[in-house]
């Protein structure tokens, strides 16, 4: 049997300001998606938050892209829109960018991470999501998960490992997209990968004559760039990814392990920052401090038949609590940089900026330099 498991996710509301997804939305989208599971629409679901994203992990037999589920999801954010207008939360309905569906939920703000699988006799999958950071932040992590052999011991000493991976390349500027292997072309993809607010890293295959069907995804990023979609730059769009893991794929901890650098992602406050994208329980997944540091939580589920089992919070573990204390000395240092860079994010990918006022105020004040 083939599953779908799909992670749609997007901002209605936070409370305070972007700090928090509120309860009351998650317990509406609770409600729409238990339904969707009394009717079969869906298998199975879990509502879940990272910071003032409201998450919606599926599982479903409609494949990727389907009208279906992208209008269930659709219809949950617009439910939870409502609520959050009720309340008065922050920028309710912020990632609805259009008035009604067309199809798929893709291009009209929401976020989106599936993929569609033969499942194995048994099935680990990890749900990760971010806050305050974009799709970007996701390639050094899955790199060194399916190709850093440092990372991943598997890729040295498991003979169903050996050969390497297949990644899916979108270069999101141009709209185009590559096939790389490694290891033969990982110079190649870190030349790519390494310039990551362009070229993004949207899945990641087994290698032809391996143990998994070569088709089949392993791993899925998604890639919505808000500011492409509405024609102007709305906003950083907080990416969600999903892995799967064991018995021919990294294991879980080689999977988490690639999340054991707090390493520099943009994001941050007003979207202009470069931040260290701290591992956390679903519990600390609240932006405070400078609106962030961005973090990332992930939620460890097995699969049978599309049922999913009561999802481990992988990150709430004292495993992790150094990469944690280092994303807080990381924090104080980049906080002391101020305004300038590389604190605040080069003019091109700003998502706020002054600057052209300020041009505009100096006017003829600049003189030719002799
Ligand atoms: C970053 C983010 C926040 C806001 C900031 C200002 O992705 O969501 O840092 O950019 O709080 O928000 P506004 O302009 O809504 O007051
Ligand atoms: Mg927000
Ligand atoms: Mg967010």
């Amino acid at each position: 049997m083939k599953t779908t498991f799909s992670i749609i996710k997007a901002d209605v509301g936070g409370c305070p300001g972007h700090a928090k997804v509120h309860p009351e939305l998650e317990k509406v989208a609770t409600k729409q998606l238990t339904e969707a599971r009394r009717s079969k629409l869906i298998i199975d679901f879990h509502v879940t938050h990272c910071g003032d994203d409201l998450e919606l992990i599926m599982t479903h037999t409609n494949g990727v892209d389907s009208r279906e589920i992208h209008q269930l999801a659709w219809d949950t954010f617009c439910a939870a829109t409502e609520v959050a207008r009720d309340l008065g939360l922050y920028g309710a309905g912020q990632d609805l960018l259009v008035d009604a569906f067309s199809g798929n939920v893709r291009g009209m703000g929401p976020g989106v991470a599936e993929m569609e699988f033969t499942e194995r006799k048994a099935e680990p999958v990890i749900a990760f999501m971010m806050d305050k950071t974009e799709p970007g932040a996701f390639n050094y992590p899955i790199f060194k998960i399916f190709a850093d052999p440092f990372n991943t011991a598997g890729l040295v000493i498991d003979p169903s490992l050996h050969e390497g991976f297949v990644f899916e390349v979108w270069d999101i500027m141009e709209h185009k997209h590559v096939f790389m292997k490694t290891p033969e072309e990982m110079y190649d993809l870190l030349a790519l990968i390494g310039a990551k607010s362009r070229f993004v890293i949207k899945r990641v295959f087994p290698k032809e004559g391996g143990k998994l069907p070569d088709d089949e995804p392993v791993a899925a990023i998604s890639t919505e760039k808000l500011y492409q979609i509405a024609g102007e730059y709305v906003g950083k769009d907080d990416p969600v990814g999903v892995v799967r893991a064991q018995s021919g794929l990294p294991a879980v901890g080689e999977v988490l392990e690639g999340f054991s650098k707090a390493h520099l992602v943009s994001g941050w406050m007003r979207g202009s920052h470069n931040g260290p994208l701290m591992p956390v329980s679903v519990e600390q997944a609240q932006c405070t401090r400078f609106d962030g540091p961005p973090r990332v939580i992930a939620l460890g589920f097995q699969l049978r038949n599309g049922k999913l089992t009561a999802p481990l919070d992988l990150f709430k573990d004292p495993a992790f609590d150094r990469i944690r204390e280092e994303a807080l000395h990381i924090t104080d240092y980049m906080r002391q940089h101020g305004p300038f860079e590389p604190h605040r994010l080069p003019m091109q990918d700003m998502e706020y900026t002054t600057l052209p006022k300020v041009m505009k105020k100096l006017g003829a004040r600049f003189k030719k330099i002799k």
